[in-house]
């Protein structure tokens, strides 16, 4: 029986992977790993936690004593999710991006060099290529010019991850995906953060013009695809994963607006983020001609679906907006941070 090693399991993509793996693999074990920062939330995997598929460990992946465990058991696969992920907070202070982002992945591979995995798949982001005008799209072979100091810490990742399957042979894996949507997103991005306003009835912050261009695709979609290339992909290779749905940030206001019933009055444009990048637009030829892989979901139809699911999951949110889930944990488990950022919680059933 396969046993994975999912890192940055409780946050958005993390613990939808999770979900996903459990329904698609069912014979597969799962160690779910997750420091809990802001961004992480045990509420994101309570249903996975208690049938016995899943283990979960709070650590933080920059602390080898916390890892070493779970790779010395013997591991077949690690998905690494584990990320400062918002661009906005890396703009106010770079520091834990590249603790977590680099140094924490580095951490992970020195662990997978002592204690062999078949396949350790990094999870990137379109952002390493930086920034498109109104004409064409990023390719694998696009060189990487990271705009953020979040885009550069992935991208940092990213040479980190080449660089030691091409040293060491590491059986590596890098997917570079668009921008996800879907349910339990953290609502600082932008269609929770407009879904949840609008349903709390605050106004939505545009920044800048409205026109930069995101290339969207649903989450489901994304974990379909990284279960696709994790394994199907031969080691070394890289693989952009998109929607092939490319809209302006005002046109996603649109849409959201008028599912909820609001004018465009319900806009307000603020200053833009500084060094914004004005559009990505991913080319998926790659993953479709190799592995078959392609996107499913109708955009429409999936933001419809996604603003559904965060009405249906008011206490969800807005235990968030509250900061109540930040106590979800102890209250579930009866455990403490003890200060550190590693504490070796495990819960949930080990099969
Ligand atoms: P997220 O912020 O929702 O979740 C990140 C998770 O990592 C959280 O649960 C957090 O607690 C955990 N984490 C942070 N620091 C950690 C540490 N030091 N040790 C262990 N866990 C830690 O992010 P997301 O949107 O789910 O993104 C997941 C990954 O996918 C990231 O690597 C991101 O770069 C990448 N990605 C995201 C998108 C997107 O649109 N959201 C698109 C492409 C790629
Ligand atoms: P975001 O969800 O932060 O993802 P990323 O910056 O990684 O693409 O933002 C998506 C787009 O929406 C981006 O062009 C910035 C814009 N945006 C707003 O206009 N207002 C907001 O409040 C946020 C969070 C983002």
């Amino acid at each position: 029986m396969p046993t994975i090693l999912v890192t940055g399991s409780a946050g958005f993509i993390g613990s939808n992977f999770v979900r996903f793996v459990r329904t698609q693999r069912p014979d597969w074990r799962v160690i779910a790993f997750d420091a809990l920062t802001y961004a992480g939330n045990l509420e994101n995997l309570s249903d996975c936690l208690h049938d016995g598929v899943c283990r979960f460990i709070r650590g933080d992946i920059a602390d080898g004593r916390a890892l070493e465990p779970c790779f010395a058991d013997g591991l077949d696969a690690v998905v690494n999710f584990a990320a400062e992920s918002h661009v906005d907070r890396s703009i106010l202070g770079a520091q834990e991006f590249v603790r977590t982002n680099v140094i924490g992945l580095q951490v992970l591979l020195d662990l997978a060099r002592t204690y062999p995995v078949r396949r350790f798949l990094q999870v990137s982001t379109d952002e390493v290529y930086g920034s498109l005008g109104s004409e064409g799209f990023f390719s694998e072979e696009t060189p990487l010019a990271p705009n953020s100091p979040y885009s550069a810490s992935k991208a940092a990742a990213d040479l980190l991850a080449r660089a030691y399957h091409k040293t060491f042979d590491l059986p590596i894996l890098v997917t570079r995906c668009s921008n996800n949507y879907g349910p339990y997103q953290f609502p600082e991005k932008l269609i929770p953060l407009f879904v949840t306003n609008l349903l709390g009835k605050q106004r939505v912050p545009l920044y800048g013009d409205g026109l930069n261009v995101r290339d969207w695709i649903h989450v489901e979609d994304h974990c379909e695809a990284l279960l696709t290339v994790l394994e199907q992909a031969p080691p070394g290779s890289t693989y952009n994963i998109g929607g092939r749905r490319e809209l302006p940030n005002i046109e996603i206001a649109r849409r959201i607006l008028q599912h909820l019933g609001h004018d465009e009055s319900w806009i307000q444009y603020v200053k833009d983020r500084p060094g914004h990048d004005r559009r990505y637009s991913v080319d998926i030829a790659r993953i479709e001609r190799d592995l078959g892989w392609r996107p499913r979901i109708d955009f429409e139809k999936g933001l419809a679906q996604t603003i559904e699911w965060y009405r249906t999951n008011e206490p969800w949110w807005r235990r968030i907006k509250t900061g109540d889930y930040l106590t979800y944990y102890e209250k579930q488990y009866g455990r403490r941070d003890s200060g550190g950022r590693t504490v070796g919680g495990v819960v949930g059933a080990d099969r």
